[in-house]
């Protein structure tokens, strides 16, 4: 017999990326990542660039100056962060280190595909509790809680749908889990909801040392997806049994420079942000006035949802020369926010 793979690699669909071509079209609207339209800050691409003269050196294992820049612009303890490649790279390291087979791994109906990913591929159970409306009900995540649950994950806006569940939701949540279970907060596009009914929930991992973490990311606002940054609000005993597990060196030394020079642009930073309050409500309204579905969203991205006619939908999108990202689950398509003339092509195609 060949060497067998463990059993819950099989449950994952292998991962097909989304073409990003368009034949006859030379520079297709990219609006399926959820990437940021504006692109990095000048100054993120040339700290890269200059570190890029000392890649013979291994990078600092423990990212201590990007720690620090993150620390001071959160107000949070240096030694409570620490940085991966990716967020993706974070959930995959606190699934190794918490879950395995018998274990269970909860999280929302309809939640960010990775969770799931990472949970099956550690032989945990993956478990969904209900959402309504195609949003995470805490109450339902809560009743599916069992002895074996080890891991909540809940990303808060949620991606594929853009939903997301107010500051009482999230306090209800953390206060109703069992205190053996650990809670992944997954933020990635807080800095986009500028609601006071949100909560990131920074604060609760102080409140909670060991049983919650935030997760965060440099791929959406600060548009560095490609340079593979993400960070987590932990406390050091977590920090300290994570860091047994991940890769020693997670960050790339032009990563590190790129992320701690983004984080010190903040005039940049204030357009992405303006761009995304002016053009995701235009999106959104626009959409929802020619009686298309719009789910509400708090990140960068509409979950517009067309039952029985998405591939259609798709299609016409594409012959105007947009990409999106199909959501079959959802008879959906997710479109980020892209420039105005994305946008405005988004909306007439879809009119058609
Ligand atoms: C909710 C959520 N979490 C995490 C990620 C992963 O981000 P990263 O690029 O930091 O791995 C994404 C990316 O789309 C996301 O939508």
């Amino acid at each position: 017999m060949s060497p067998q793979p463990r059993p819950g690699i099989l449950k994952i669909a292998n991962y097909v990326a989304g073409d990003l071509t368009i034949p006859g079209v030379a520079h297709p609207a990219l609006l399926c990542a959820n990437e940021s339209p504006l692109g990095p800050s000048p100054a993120a691409v040339s700290a890269a660039r200059e570190a890029l003269a000392n890649v013979h050196l291994y990078p600092d294992a423990d990212t201590r100056l990007l720690c620090e820049a993150l620390a001071k612009q959160h107000g949070l303890d240096p030694s409570w962060i620490m940085c991966g490649t990716g967020s993706e790279s974070l959930i995959e390291v606190l699934c190794r280190a918490y879950a395995g087979p018998g274990d269970e791994v909860l999280m929302p109906q309809f939640s960010f595909p990775m969770f799931a990913i990472f949970a099956n591929a550690v032989g945990a159970t993956v478990v969904n509790a209900p959402s309504a409306n195609f949003t995470a009900d805490v109450d339902a995540l809560l009743a599916a809680v069992t002895p074996q649950t080890k891991l909540v994950f809940i990303a808060n806006p949620n991606n594929p749908t853009g939903t997301w569940v107010d500051r009482a939701a999230i306090a209800r949540l953390v206060a109703g889990l069992p205190e053996r279970v650990m809670l992944v907060l997954d933020s990635a596009y807080a800095e986009y909801l500028a609601d006071p009914a949100y909560d990131a929930g920074l604060h609760y991992v102080t409140e909670h040392p060991g049983r919650v973490v935030v997760l965060r990311t440099f791929s959406k606002l600060y548009a560095l997806a490609g340079l593979r940054i993400g960070w987590m609000h932990a406390d050091p005993k977590t920090i300290d049994l994570l860091r047994r597990a991940r890769f020693i060196f997670p960050v790339t030394a032009p990563s590190q420079a790129a992320a701690i020079a983004a984080l010190g642009d903040a005039a940049h930073v204030q357009r992405s942000v303006a761009h995304n309050t002016q053009w995701l409500p235009w999106l959104a309204k626009e959409l929802s006035s020619r009686g298309i579905e719009v789910l509400p969203s708090g990140g960068n991205f509409v979950l517009a949802r067309f039952p029985g006619k998405w591939r259609e939908a798709e299609a016409a999108l594409r012959a105007k020369g947009v990409i999106v990202r199909a959501i079959p689950p959802l008879e959906g398509l997710r479109i980020s926010v892209g420039l105005e003339a994305d946008n405005r092509a988004v909306v007439a195609a879809l009119s058609a």
